[in-house]
């Protein structure tokens, strides 16, 4: 299949679009580098030994976007392009739901018009709010404490109503855990501007002497150890389920999952990385993030059954590869 990646350059988009090469599948990248950089491009060259198009391109700019369309024959679309960053989303909600939502509905009108029938969306666990552990993909999506959150609830309602209108257009809607880890190689991973958010880019940064201490938020849960506890998942894992998920695309709405369905505390975590790598992290307790939910995990059960995928790598090859590429910068 000829697949068209927004957001290629990305962390998962670059890791998706290594697996999708590898599985003789033609990429082209949409890509606005907004928040990725243009050597990754020549990376996944240099990983797969493959050519890829690319397009610095915003697809929130139609005509930009269409152009694409309109030269190439196109099979499928797998859109990771948006913002992510939760607390910037709560500064600037119109940033985040512009984009995030004018994105999804131009690349589907564009899907419609050029008759591309396959929709990958890359969408996020935190959909499911505080709904009850393992999270099931027939739970009621609850309200999510942010607005990068509802541009991804919302995102997958439009979708869904797009395929309940237009017969052929198939979706699948992504709900990634918690992806970390690198390509093996170390020439690709996840690279955050500025401060890290997330635990795992925090916890290299710590390894590296980047930051002194690691702050662990909360330890006042009714978790195993009082810390948080998330299903982390391998990018590389998270990768081969989108293969899977483009490659068995029925008709129709399809909800998958995306994670192991272990949860890992953040002491666990930590200490896991300590053993791996044999660095010691710094950390101090602190009080609880503002919006952090106590547990999160997924059911895996229907990703297995129907993309006939599971994640294979665990918690130790997760802390390697993340520390081989924060090594490498
Ligand atoms: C994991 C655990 C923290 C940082 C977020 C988004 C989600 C998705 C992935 C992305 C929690 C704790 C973290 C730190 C800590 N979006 N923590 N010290 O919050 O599960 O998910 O990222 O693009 O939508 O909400 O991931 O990695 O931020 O946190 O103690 O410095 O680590 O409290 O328990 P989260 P995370």
């Amino acid at each position: 299949m000829n697949i068209l990646v927004t957001g290629g350059a990305g962390y998962i988009g670059s890791h998706t679009c290594v697996e999708l090469l590898n599985n003789n599948h033609s990429v082209i990248i949409a890509d606005n580098l907004s928040n990725s950089k243009i050597e990754t491009i020549d990376k996944i060259k240099q990983i797969t030994d493959k050519d890829i198009l690319f397009y610095k391109v915003d697809v929130i700019d139609e005509q930009a976007a269409e152009s694409i369309f309109s030269s190439h024959q196109i099979d499928g679309v797998i859109h990771f392009a948006g913002f992510k960053a939760v607390g910037e989303s709560v500064e600037k909600p119109l940033k985040y739901y512009y984009n995030n939502i004018v994105s999804t509905i131009i690349l589907s009108r564009l899907c419609i018009k050029y008759n591309v029938n396959k929709f990958v969306f890359s969408s996020s666990a935190t959909v499911y709010g505080e709904n009850k552990v393992p999270f099931v993909e027939t739970m009621d999506l609850l309200p999510t404490t942010n607005p990068y959150g509802e541009t991804k609830a919302i995102s997958e309602r439009i979708l869904t109503d797009v395929a309940k209108a237009n017969h052929s257009f198939s979706v699948s809607l992504l709900r990634y855990f918690n992806p970390v880890g690198a390509h093996e190689s170390g020439l690709i991973g996840e690279s955050p501007n500025g401060i890290p958010n997330n635990l795992m880019p925090y916890i290299t940064q710590v390894a590296k002497g980047k930051l002194q201490k690691l702050r662990v938020f909360g330890n006042d849960y009714d978790t195993v150890d009082g810390t948080g506890v998330r299903d982390y998942i391998h990018v590389v894992d998270l990768a081969e389920g989108h293969v899977a998920s483009v490659e068995r695309l029925q008709e129709g709405v399809h909800v998958y999952n995306l994670g192991t369905g272990q949860g890992t505390s953040v002491l666990q975590l930590i200490y896991a990385f300590e053993k791996v790598n044999n660095i010691k992290i710094p950390y101090e307790i602190v009080g609880r993030r503002p919006g952090d939910i106590a547990v999160s995990y997924a059911c895996v059960s229907k990703a297995e059954q129907e993309l006939g995928w599971k994640a294979k790598r665990g918690i130790k090859e997760m802390c390697r590869d993340a520390w081989k590429f924060e090594e490498n910068l």
